[in-house]
């Protein structure tokens, strides 16, 4: 074997070696967390990058309002985490500084902000996403997309798998040499089981009658391939539940065929399918801004807003008249996965009501409308006359 190949061969082995041990460490995880068995839960914020900070303390601010009396109790405690910002990960060349996971890996949710991920040609070394990073240092498999427009008849939920497919190894391709690059992707037993399986509770916790897996397996066979049986074998577990199964490139035109896709509910599908399509998805709700979206994992979950961090609003100065929405929406769904029904109800109430029935406060991203925080006052208000 010529060098390149040989060395080449080393790194696949290495890659190997790392997903195998992922593997047993799936394997040897036990069931989800019971949060009302938790003394305290604990939350943490991270603000993120460029306007994350400035709309995460809005959607902050509201938490801590409606969980008020939790926190007086003690039941509940929130933890401010600042260090999750791009020069701190450049300083420590590192998708997430060890400090941070440290603080990060001492809660039991988080609320984050958006945070810059590095590309080619940037003024930053090009190291891995701290979103990616994180959800694969909490396992977070299920990245849990909503996408509603009750006047259009979509009620969509995605469930992207959150630490496999191209994302598994997505920064540790293998450079062959100047004539051959080779990324990877990935497809586990138990990553597809698990996946399909809280796709499938999921439906079945909330009368919805199909499930959808999305797929390429006609091209990509091996590991597309493997995702795709496995839904179908879970799918047999689940018999009030229809099953199909669609390509990634004809479910992309549906999502634009206003009389096929009314009929999709509940979309189990790999990391990159799931990464394009809920963007596709969300700009019919309004736009990533209006998207809330959620990291389950079995010990930990986090929920963010899906857009980026919008680093010209802040050279602008414009970062406090960013939307908030977005991480707003994903409080909602922090309410609800830790156990409080009631106040996400109230919150998602209220901000159906400021957004799009009563707007009193229009936010435009400057400063012809109102902050960030306004706008957090006036979903604050807007709760109290619920
Ligand atoms: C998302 C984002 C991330 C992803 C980026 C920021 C790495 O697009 O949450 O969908 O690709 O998963
Ligand atoms: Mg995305």
């Amino acid at each position: 074997m010529n060098e390149t190949i040989q060395k080449a061969t080393e790194q696949f082995a290495q890659l190997l070696e790392k997903q195998l041990a992922r593997v047993d460490r799936m394997k040897a995880q036990k069931d989800f967390i019971d949060y009302s068995k938790l003394d305290t839960i604990i939350i943490g914020v991270c603000g993120g990058d460029g306007i994350g900070p400035a709309i995460t303390r809005a959607a902050h601010k509201i938490l801590e309002f409606l969980l008020e009396g939790e926190v007086k109790k003690g039941k509940v405690e929130f933890r401010v985490i600042d260090g999750l910002t791009i020069e701190n990960r450049v300083k420590a060349n590192k998708a997430i500084p060890d400090d941070v996971l440290e603080e990060i890996k001492a809660c039991h949710v988080i609320l984050k902000g958006p945070t810059t991920t590095p590309r080619a040609g940037d003024p930053w070394p090009n190291i891995e996403s701290a979103n990616v990073a994180m959800r694969k240092e909490l396992d977070l498999f299920a990245n849990v997309r909503p996408v509603k427009v009750p006047e259009k008849g979509i009620d969509w939920t995605f469930f992207r798998e959150n630490t496999e497919g191209a994302y598994a190894v997505g920064s540790e391709g293998v450079h062959v040499n100047d004539d051959l690059a080779v990324d990877f992707t990935v497809t586990t037993q138990e990553g597809s089981e698990r996946i399909a399986r809280a796709a499938f509770d999921y439906a079945k916790k909330n009368g919805k009658t199909r499930v959808t897996a999305v797929t390429k397996a006609n091209v990509i066979k091996t590991t597309d391939g493997k995702f795709l049986n496995i839904c179908k074998e879970v799918a047999k577990e689940y018999p009030g539940i229809e099953f199909d199964d669609w390509y990634i490139d004809i479910m992309t035109a549906k999502l634009v065929d206003e009389k096929r896709r009314t009929g999709f509910q509940v979309v189990v599908l790999p990391n990159l399918y799931g990464d394009i399509i809920t963007d596709e998805a969300a700009e019919f709700q309004g736009g990533v801004g209006t998207a809330g979206s959620s990291n389950l994992g079995k010990r930990y979950a986090m929920f963010e807003a899906i857009h980026g961090s919008a680093p010209r609003m802040v050279q602008e100065g414009r970062d406090k008249y960013a939307d908030p929405c977005s991480i707003i929406r994903a409080a909602v769904m922090l309410l609800s996965h830790i156990g409080y029904a009631q106040e996400a109800k109230k919150l998602e109430r209220a901000l159906d009501i400021c957004m799009y029935e009563e707007k009193k406060l229009v936010i435009t991203g400057r400063d012809t409308g109102a902050t960030g925080e306004e706008f957090a006052d006036y979903v604050m208000e807007t709760i109290q006359k619920l």
